[in-house]
């Protein structure tokens, strides 16, 4: 899952990092690396206590009868094998799974191959496309304030530049210094960009950061027909001084840089004051790579009818400093065992498809899903439209160290949910709830705003709901001590630290499962869909209101737009 934009330090996916040039990679990690050291030391050491602590408290729960054949079935040691060999990947390929790399690939050859030793599932790659982004050579910004020239310093040390390039910014090169448009507040709605200094159209917009993600000031920019977009700093704390490196997603189209707080507020002072005369000058060479394919894998299963799909879905790639992919292994562990059940006759097959997918692209803005939802909505084969999905589960993280028992909480989807989704996904929600609760287990409910790939799904009308165990988060005083309560002294794990210590770092690999908490969760998933699989009316029981009327094809581009508004970038 993408990070929230809580602690921007422990998050590494600044933006969409698809560059495939070694250097920058490199760079970007040196930069990352840098910027995170403390936070990285107190995350080792906090997982290293979690893992203490967890390992010599065993959890204490009955073995209550999990209520589902499939749960039943599952083998944990099976999906810990799949992850294994997720983390063998990683390992094997400069330690992750990220797209556009050898390991991503890697990743979907493992997936298929389970599939088709293991399943007579129809396993089928979809390929999309995703922008590379590279620099040719440093780019360089320059002002003129009152006849004074200064050339401002590029650097990968971020504490020594007054600038940094943004990913996906095009190629820029003003032979003549171009006047500045001060953006008032932070650059996020139409009032304030209609209030700038001056005209935004075709000068370079000054945006500070804040509120909203950096992609929808440059889709504010873009509207507002901008010549270039510098975004700067706000120095509202000491570690919000320096430029950060940051993305400005697949769809920008606009010349960018990244400036300090000094130098952002020192060129909007002297543009907004009008007996002074002030200009920039941007240079920025950017490699013209080719678009990078990239796989989705569904696997369906050969009966049930397709006009009512379940698709289960999880996310493929990890993120540049290795993700471990909990959700991964769960799917294909899930699959595997359905696979399985099917095959003993005692199992009477379900009435409805089962389509799992491992989508990719998540962690650079849930591209993956997205295409695949973009796709079903012109489709016109019978099985591949929106219309023939019924539900999307999602599984992102479900083995964090500290974990939470999480659940999609359905109240909290976003408000441009169609309200045809809702009850539905309010049901699923009190369905894990309900689970987990039999079980005998504690249950926290969960964000639900669309920043994975149910995300698309749900902003279709698709009703959605899945698990998660815990990202960035901070365990509470109060969930440690119903955690402990409930699963025995001392197994509630650490009040005060976050439920996932390696989130989106290097740490993040297999010794940072939590086993215990990722097969409750496993078998909470399969307990899920089986109970769905086996409902009579399942269309019934997931849109008592019936299901969005729609025509395959119809253009709802501005909801799509709005996809930025549900994946929040980390770095605000
Ligand atoms: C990954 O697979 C795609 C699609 O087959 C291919 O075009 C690309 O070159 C591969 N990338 C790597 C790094 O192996
Ligand atoms: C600005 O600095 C860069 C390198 O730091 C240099 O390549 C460039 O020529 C300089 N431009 C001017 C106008 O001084
Ligand atoms: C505005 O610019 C003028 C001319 O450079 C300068 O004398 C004056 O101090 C500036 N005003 C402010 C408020 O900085």
């Amino acid at each position: 899952m993408p990070s929230t934009n809580q602690v921007y330090n422990t998050d590494h996916h600044y933006g969409e990092k698809t560059n495939s040039s070694n250097k920058l990679t490199l760079a970007a990690i040196g930069v990352t690396i840098v910027l995170t050291i403390a936070v990285l030391g107190l995350a080792v050491a906090t997982l290293i206590k979690v893992n203490q602590t967890i390992s010599t408290e065993t959890a204490t729960t009955t073995s209550a009868s999990l209520n589902s054949v499939l749960a039943e079935s599952i083998r944990i040691q099976d999906v810990m094998g799949h992850l294994n060999e997720l983390q063998r990947i990683a390992t094997a390929n400069n330690g992750n799974r990220a797209v556009s790399t050898s390991g991503f690939n890697q990743t979907l050859d493992y997936i298929t191959n389970s599939l088709s030793i293991y399943t007579n599932y129809n396993v089928k790659t979809s390929f999309f496309t995703i922008r590379q982004f590279a620099l040719v050579n440093n780019p360089i910004l320059i002002s003129s304030i009152n006849g004074v020239v200064t050339n401002y310093t590029y650097s990968n040390d971020l504490s020594a530049a007054d600038f940094y390039h943004i990913q996906f910014s095009i190629a820029a090169n003003f032979a003549s210094f171009q006047q500045i448009s001060v953006i008032p507040g932070v650059g996020c709605s139409d009032d304030e960009w209609s209030k700038a200094s001056v005209s935004p159209a075709g000068k370079v917009a000054l945006v500070k950061r804040g509120i909203c993600a950096f992609s929808d000031k440059g889709a504010l920019a873009a509207k507002y027909n901008v010549q270039a977009l510098l975004i700067y700093n706000d120095g509202a704390s000491p570690d919000r001084i320096s430029p950060i490196a940051i993305g400005l997603g697949q769809q920008n189209n606009l010349p960018a840089l990244f400036l300090s707080y000094p130098v952002g507020q020192a060129l909007a002072d002297a543009a907004l004051n009008t007996s002074s005369n002030t200009g920039v000058r941007l240079i920025i060479n950017v490699e013209n790579l080719p678009l990078s394919p990239i796989g989705n894998i569904c696997a369906d299963t050969p009966t049930g009818d397709a006009t009512q799909t379940i698709v289960v879905g999880s996310h493929s790639d990890s993120n540049r400093l290795v993700f471990l992919g909990s959700g991964s292994a769960a799917n294909l562990g899930l699959a595997i065992a359905l696979a399985r059940l099917f095959q003993t006759s005692s199992y009477e097959k379900y009435k409805y498809r089962i389509r799992f997918c491992w989508w990719g692209a998540e962690e650079i803005g849930l591209l993956g899903s997205d295409d695949h939802v973009k796709q079903a909505k012109v489709a016109t084969a019978v099985g591949e439209r929106l219309q023939d999905y019924l539900i999307n589960l999602n599984y992102d993280m479900l083995g964090s160290p500290n974990y939470i028992f999480g659940i999609y909480d359905g109240r909290t989807a976003n408000d441009a949910t169609p309200t045809q989704a809702l009850p539905g996904s309010n049901k699923i929600s009190a369905l894990f709830r309900g689970w987990f609760e039999g079980q005998k287990l504690p249950w926290d409910f969960t964000d639900f705003s669309g920043r994975s790939d149910y995300g698309p799904f749900l902003a279709e009308g698709i009703v959605a709901g899945g698990l998660f165990s815990g990202g960035d988060d901070i365990k509470t005083q109060e969930q440690r001590d119903r955690y402990d309560r409930l699963l025995g002294q001392g197994a509630g794990g650490i009040a005060g630290a976050i439920q996932d210590p390696c989130y989106h770092q290097p740490c993040d690999s297999i010794q940072n499962i939590n086993p215990f908490a990722y097969e409750k969760m496993v078998q909470a998933a399969a307990y899920a869909l089986e109970y769905l699989a086996r409902q009579g009316d399942l269309q019934t029981y997931l849109y008592p209101d019936g299901r969005p009327t729609r025509t395959n094809g119809q253009s709802s581009r501005q909801k799509y737009d709005s996809i930025n508004e549900y994946f929040r970038m980390p770095y605000l």
